[in-house]
């Protein structure tokens, strides 16, 4: 079953001069799978994942996301569509500082008006899945990053949606931390079948997936599918980054794998 199409994606920026971010973008995604989406900066990685994420409507074409096609919803069912089947994870986090973490990963849920007490049940779980138990107690500012963006996907996931949207997760950690929320969504990703959708310059990160496509000036140009192996899937995304050019300077630190 698909969870994701995208069909003949187009989005023009009408600005001081007009400018196609996306042209004719036809991608689409089965339920479970993991995709990565990399290209140069510019390329129109974020003006796909916005147009994904409902955030941001396309000039033409269409998305459906779980069968339904979202910029067809009025203003508030698109605003409960999104809440309830999409989660997101930021590469700044986006917690909020004067909530605990416990309070930021319920968040979604508050807004549903769940009970207490599935709300506390379902805290747990995601918890224990995250290694986050022991902080949800604390304020951001008592977490390092990589705690931080294991709670952000905590919250992202506590719904269950139907589609996991992330836009560089890694982009402000470490190399040890990168990888330890990695692994977490490549987990997630597979104990519960979440589908989802990684926007990422780090080639470290997309040898996650299952599946990482390529985009260059607001086309798609390619893609790759990771065998058993996720080193040799790595250097293959690396070989990709460097024949499309011009982003292999933006690997400003390649990890090794
Ligand atoms: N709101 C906007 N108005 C005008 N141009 C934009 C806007 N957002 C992005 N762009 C342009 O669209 C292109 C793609 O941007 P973006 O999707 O952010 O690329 P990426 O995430 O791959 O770096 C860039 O040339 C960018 O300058
Ligand atoms: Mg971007």
């Amino acid at each position: 079953m698909d969870m994701l199409k995208v069909d003949g994606l187009t989005k023009v920026y009408n600005g001081k001069v007009t400018y196609e971010a996306l042209s004719n973008i036809n991608l689409t995604v089965e339920k479970g799978e993991f995709v990565g989406v990399m290209g140069p900066s510019g390329s129109g990685k974020t003006t796909l994942l916005n147009m994904v994420s409902t955030i941001d409507a396309p000039t033409s074409g269409e998305v459906y996301i779980n069968g339904k096609q979202p910029f067809r919803l009025n203003k508030n069912d698109l605003a409960v569509f999104r809440r309830r089947e999409l989660g997101f994870v930021f590469q700044d986090f986006n917690l909020l500082d004067t909530l605990t973490i416990g309070e930021n990963i319920v968040l979604p849920l508050t807004l549903d008006t769940r009970g207490m007490r599935e709300m506390k049940r379902k805290l747990e779980v995601v918890a224990e899945k995250l290694g986050i138990t022991d902080i949800l107690q604390k304020r951001t500012y008592e977490i390092s990053g990589g705690q931080r963006q294991r709670a952000a996907i905590a919250r992202a996931i506590i719904h269950s949606p139907s589609l996991l949207l992330a836009d560089e997760p890694t982009g402000n950690l470490d190399s040890k931390s990168a990888r330890a929320v990695m692994e977490m969504m490549a987990e997630i990703n597979q104990t519960d079948q979440t589908t989802t959708m990684l926007v990422t310059h780090d080639a470290l990160a997309a040898s996650y997936c299952h599946r990482v496509v390529f985009i260059k000036d607001g086309e798609l140009v390619n893609q790759i599918v990771r065998g058993k192996n996720r080193q040799a899937f790595f250097q293959e995304i690396i070989d990709m980054l460097s024949s499309l050019g011009g982003i292999a300077h933006e690997l400003s630190s390649v990890r090794v794998s």
